[in-house]
């Protein structure tokens, strides 16, 4: 056979779901940013993709260091240690748990184990884009809600849920708009969900919360079980390059997860890292303080060039800039890599993760210049 000749795309064999999918856009990365602008990667500042900017937490780096020896072997497929940790510290049973690759895959594990082609989905506008993309990938029905003031319309989501819908994803706080849903209101509207419909809750930024709005969701899942509550170490603990995160949920709806999840999802290195670092609690107390700091600073510098900011509850703050991929630009040429939102509906907005203080500070500067000369 002649090799040269192509007789059939192999491509298209994939369903026309799959070749719809809108490939998810990260951060730009660092290497790639200093590559093309031909600087120093240590001259680059990235405030794009919602990572700590105190780095790991200690104790989970000198954990990984004496794990080191043991990566010959698999690593624990049940995640016995990790599960029994985050028992004894959220007050769940381990069969309410489900260990995931970041919790990016416990939210493909949802949709895995429980949306079919036939079914709705239902999400806010400006919601996280994983959302979406799952739902695609299963070729279900997407139902997005119009925003209220950016953030999710509790009310007007309720009345979007149909008869075949199976999944409400929402995130509190919101990623890529920062805003957050009142737990009471939250509570009220999974009162309202009817049954057979699961309320996916992800609580990515839920660490960041003040004391006063902290989730009171785990104890929702024994009354209601079809909540699903998703969390994070990429964040406030500051591992996402390890990728590490967990579901909590009704035991039936845990099991039916697991079946779908790779038997080793999660690795030992971030494991035994998550371990420590769920320790680490004045690690997490630095992080709250730091980025509560930095979220002030960055709403004051906000206010002195007249722009708008969305109210922040993670740690990151969506701001109002006009041309947005123009100021993307001009921060980029100036070393400063934020994250462009229009992907999500919001051409002439930017997100900014918080960064340490002169981060926030050196952002601002490069933003003033940016901006250049307008009329305030
Ligand atoms: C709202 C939200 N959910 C989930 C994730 C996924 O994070 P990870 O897979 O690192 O846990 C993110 C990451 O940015 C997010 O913003």
């Amino acid at each position: 056979m002649d090799g040269s000749v192509k007789t059939f795309d192999i491509a298209t064999l994939a369903p026309e779901n799959v070749r719809a999918i809108a490939p998810y856009v990260p951060g730009k990365p660092i290497a790639e940013t200093a590559r093309e602008l031909g600087l120093d990667p240590a001259s680059i500042l990235k405030m794009a993709s919602n990572e700590n900017p105190l780095g790991p937490s200690p104790r989970a780096i000198a954990a990984i260091e004496g794990a080191l020896a043991d990566l010959n072997y698999y690593p624990d497929g049940s995640g016995y240690d990790l599960k029994a940790k985050i028992s004894a510290m959220l007050g769940v049973q381990p069969e309410n748990i489900v260990l995931g690759n970041g919790s990016n895959d416990v939210l493909e594990l949802v949709a895995r184990a429980f949306l079919r082609r036939e079914d709705s989905v239902v999400h806010s506008q400006h919601a996280f884009m994983v959302y979406p993309l799952v739902t695609q990938a299963i070729g279900a029905t997407r139902i997005e809600v119009p925003a209220r003031d950016y953030g999710t319309d509790l009310d007007a989501m309720a009345r979007a849920i149909r008869p075949d819908t199976r999944i409400v994803f929402l995130a509190n706080p919101n990623n890529p708009t920062g805003t957050f849903n009142p737990w009471e209101d939250l509570r009220r509207f999974v009162e309202r969900v009817p049954p057979n419909v699961l309320v996916v809750v992800d609580e990515a930024y839920g660490e960041y919360l003040p004391d006063e709005l902290k989730s009171p969701t785990p104890g929702w899942i024994a009354r209601h079980p079809n909540v699903v509550v998703s969390r994070t170490l990429s964040k406030a603990y500051g591992l996402a390059g390890l990728r590490v995160g967990f579901g909590l949920a009704d035991p039936s709806v845990a099991e039916v997860m697991n079946r779908v999840r790779q038997p080793f999802n999660v690795n030992h290195l971030a494991m035994v890292a998550a371990l420590a670092a769920l320790d680490d609690s004045a690690f997490i107390a630095k992080s709250r303080e730091v980025n509560a700091r930095g979220l002030e600073q960055l709403k004051r510098g906000f206010e002195r060039l007249g722009l708008e900011s969305i109210p922040a509850y993670g740690n990151f703050i969506t701001v109002r800039v006009g041309d947005a991929g123009r100021i993307y630009q001009a921060l980029l040429a100036q070393g400063v890599i934020v994250r462009p939102i229009a992907g999500y509906g919001m051409p002439e907005h930017l997100r900014i993760t918080v960064g340490l203080p002169q981060h926030n500070e050196r952002f601002l500067a490069a933003l003033e210049g940016a901006l250049g000369p307008r009329a305030k």
